[in-house]
């Protein structure tokens, strides 16, 4: 008889908990105060069914989880071609704080390191768009497709705000090659409060299964994303989304993913499932260790490699 799937993923988790190596993120000082036990899993069929293990009530925030989905309303708002003129679909084989711009247009190499991420949020709506209402675009589509609603962890934005220098050089360096139209200060505190927009692994789960169906939420069968912009967000997730250790998670694991900072991580397997892990501390690339061990898992015993 087959293991019924909740069971597996206790199993699952179970097997990972003594793996305590690696460490909170502490350049954002409120991440290093979470509990680093925290461990919970999450997987979302196509069609909606939920299956959840470990911490699934715990809220964390999205940090780099945002980026795929911020640059979907970003290409929605502005169009791809708008999009591609200022932001690039290449690995840039860096870690995810670094300057890659493209030599010759000085673009972004990719949407999913911060620069790139940076010039997403500052493409959502339109030029000299209001900068609360680009936060309350990603705001109401994150909560749209994780099927509720979600809010802003205000002590981790005043956090990240406060030591967000480097962030704040890197949307300078972009206003100076045109890449942002607007004041790189306002785009940066949007950008970070989209960072601290909190979920649970099973709006991580949601969402990602959006993504998987084309752009349909599962559960309210609302279409939200257009299905050429789900696709081309799954694809620079393959390619970037691990930052420098993209090429070894695709050819390993096979699962578009992206991580955040906070210890999330979300995957996706078109027309089949999303899922979401969460576990605070990361490895020497900002990626959650535990989630990425758990994600090893359900590729191999699953036969989820997309490849
Ligand atoms: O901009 C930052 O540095 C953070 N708000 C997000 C970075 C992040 O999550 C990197 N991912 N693993």
């Amino acid at each position: 008889m087959q293991t019924p799937i909740p069971d597996y993923l206790d199993e699952v988790l179970d097997t990972l908990r003594d793996d305590d190596s690696g460490a909170t993120a502490d350049y954002i000082p409120e991440l290093a105060n979470a509990n680093p036990d925290q461990f919970a899993l999450s997987v979302t069929t196509a069609t909606g069914g939920t299956y959840s293990a470990g911490d699934t009530d715990a809220e964390f925030s999205i940090q780099s989880i945002s980026k795929p989905f911020a640059y979907a309303a970003a290409i929605m708002d502005r169009g791809l071609d708008r999009v591609l003129e200022s932001i690039g679909v290449e690995p840039s084989g860096e870690a995810f704080n670094e300057l890659s711009l493209d030599p010759e247009t000085n673009r972004p190499k990719n949407s999913m390191i911060n620069a790139g991420a940076i010039a997403a949020h500052g493409l959502l709506l339109g030029e000299h768009a209001d900068p609360e209402e680009r936060v309350d675009r990603v705001l109401t589509l994150f909560s749209k497709l994780a099927g509720r609603q979600l809010r802003i962890d205000d002590k981790v934005f005043q956090s990240e705000l406060e030591t967000a220098d480097h962030n704040l050089a890197m949307a300078h360096m972009l206003k100076k090659y045109r890449i942002l139209t607007d004041d790189p200060h306002e785009v940066v505190t949007g950008y970070t409060r989209q960072c601290s927009i909190l979920v649970t692994v099973e709006d991580l789960s949601m969402m990602a299964a959006t993504l998987a169906n084309g752009g349909v939420q599962p559960r309210s069968r609302e279409r939200i994303l257009d299905a050429d912009t789900s696709r081309q967000v799954m694809s620079v997730m393959a390619v970037a989304g691990m930052y420098d250790g993209a090429g070894d998670w695709l050819t390993r694991v096979g699962i578009p993913a992206k991580s955040g900072v906070a210890g999330g991580l979300v995957g996706v397997l078109p027309d089949q499932v999303g899922i979401g892990a969460f576990s605070p501390r990361l490895d020497k690339h900002g990626n959650s260790q535990r989630a990425k061990r758990a994600f090893e898992r359900l590729s191999k015993d699953m036969g989820m490699h997309l490849f």
